[in-house]
């Protein structure tokens, strides 16, 4: 049978990402690729007490019966209590939507603004699930440049000018892949050029809360004079990727157009999800957990950074985040990390080539490195492996 599929399914693959998931299922093989949280963080008993409590609930045949598509109304209003951590004072349960993960978040945005050959513009190099959203609704992506404070402004405004986008995506704190942080001042601007050009920000925030040294940066929402950021938050690295639990906060029209297009996608996110991600919430759990997995995370960074200065290769330069779960770095040119991969994998090692974060395709000498899903013992050796393959292709270049 030779089937007919829809125009916009030429430009997607979904290769990096099945190729990803298919790695951490093989024992074998330390991945550096996924974005995982660490395997001890996700909160096992926790989740266990609060299921068994709602189970037991006279009403619990509620949480199995069909639910409302803005979600559970107790989490919502939880909800516009937790978006204060995040600067965001103001939200009521108009201004807030329960999703499934941010994933779920950004793709109902772009359901909702995107028709075909609109421009996105993106960070470059940005999370690359975003690029394979925006093909998906045929969308056109065009990287905005960075500059050391976050976004190059003068690129920015000189990019919505020419393309007149609809929408800016980006991840202003600890970056998927660069683990950037964009400075308050740099926020503030950008909030400003795109609200007076009338451009929708959707400012994807999952790892601002994994932040082990510095000072925290306020939202850019929290700045948002317009009306035209949207702040897509999730709780898939705090609590647990498989809950499948988020929220956006945006203003209550562009929610419930939002509201609209998920009642097509999932009709509303599963209750025993949004039950325990409130639960979870409201018991204070979060703030708990919290407190040891950034010591988690700030001490695995430790040991990855303190791996790749004694393995890798001198040439190969690389990020110190501040939080977030990747280092980002990069080799000379020549160095193909696509090439390579295969021959990473016979080495039983993991990574990401730079260039599926490129809307341009282009970074194909940069990689990026996970630290919180290895064990201690794996990012050691991991990363020697990595080192003793790389050392020896830049000997190859002499
Ligand atoms: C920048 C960014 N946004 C969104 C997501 C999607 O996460 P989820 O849908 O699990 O919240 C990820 C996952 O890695 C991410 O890195």
């Amino acid at each position: 049978m030779k089937y007919n599929y829809a125009s916009r399914m030429a430009g997607l693959n979904g290769t990096a990402t099945r190729e990803i998931f298919k790695l951490l299922g093989d024992p074998e093989i330390i991945s550096f690729a996924g974005g995982n949280p660490a395997i001890q963080c996700l909160p096992t008993a926790r989740v266990k007490e609060i299921c068994d409590e709602i189970t037991s609930r006279p009403d619990f045949a509620r949480v199995l019966q069909y639910g409302l598509t803005a979600g559970f109304p107790e989490l919502r209003k939880q909800l516009c209590e937790y978006v204060k951590t995040a600067d965001i004072y103001d939200a009521s349960v108009e201004n807030v939507l329960v999703i499934s993960g941010g994933q779920q978040g950004i793709d109902l945005v772009l359901k909702t603004f995107i028709n075909p050959g609109d421009v996105v513009l993106v960070e470059n190099p940005t999370y690359l699930a975003v690029l394979q959203l925006i093909s998906s609704y045929e969308g056109v992506a065009k990287g905005v440049d960075e500059s050391g404070e976050g976004l190059d402004l003068n690129d920015l405004e000189k990019k919505i000018i020419k393309y007149k986008p609809k929408l800016l995506y980006c991840v202003p704190t600890f970056s998927n892949p660069t683990g950037r942080t964009y400075s308050a001042e740099n926020r503030k601007k950008i909030a400003e050029i795109t609200a007076k050009y009338g451009v929708v920000v959707i400012e994807d925030d999952p790892y601002s809360k994994l932040r082990f040294k510095g000072e925290p940066v306020p939202s850019m929402k929290s700045m948002d004079k317009a009306g035209n950021v949207i702040f897509i938050s999730s709780f898939s690295k705090i609590l647990s990727p498989g809950n499948r639990t988020g929220v956006a906060v945006a203003a209550p029209e562009i929610i419930r157009k939002m509201e609209i297009c998920k009642q097509g996608t999932d009709l509303h996110t599963p209750n025993l999800s949004q039950m325990i991600t409130y639960e979870y919430l409201k018991r204070g759990y979060l703030e708990e957990d919290l407190k040891k997995a950034v010591v988690l995370y700030g001490r695995k960074k430790k040991i990855m950074s303190d791996a790749i200065s004694k393995y890798m290769p001198s040439e190969f330069n690389c990020t110190d985040p501040d939080g977030g779960l990747f280092i980002w770095g990069y080799f000379p040119e020549k160095i193909d990390t696509v090439n390579i991969f295969p021959e990473a994998i016979a080495r039983k090692v993991a990574y990401i080539n730079g260039s599926v974060f490129f809307a341009d395709g282009s970074g194909r000498n940069y990689m990026r490195l996970n630290y919180s899903y290895a064990s201690d013992e794996q990012i050691e050796e991991g990363i020697h492996r990595l080192g003793d393959l790389f050392k020896e292709k830049i000997a190859g270049l002499r």
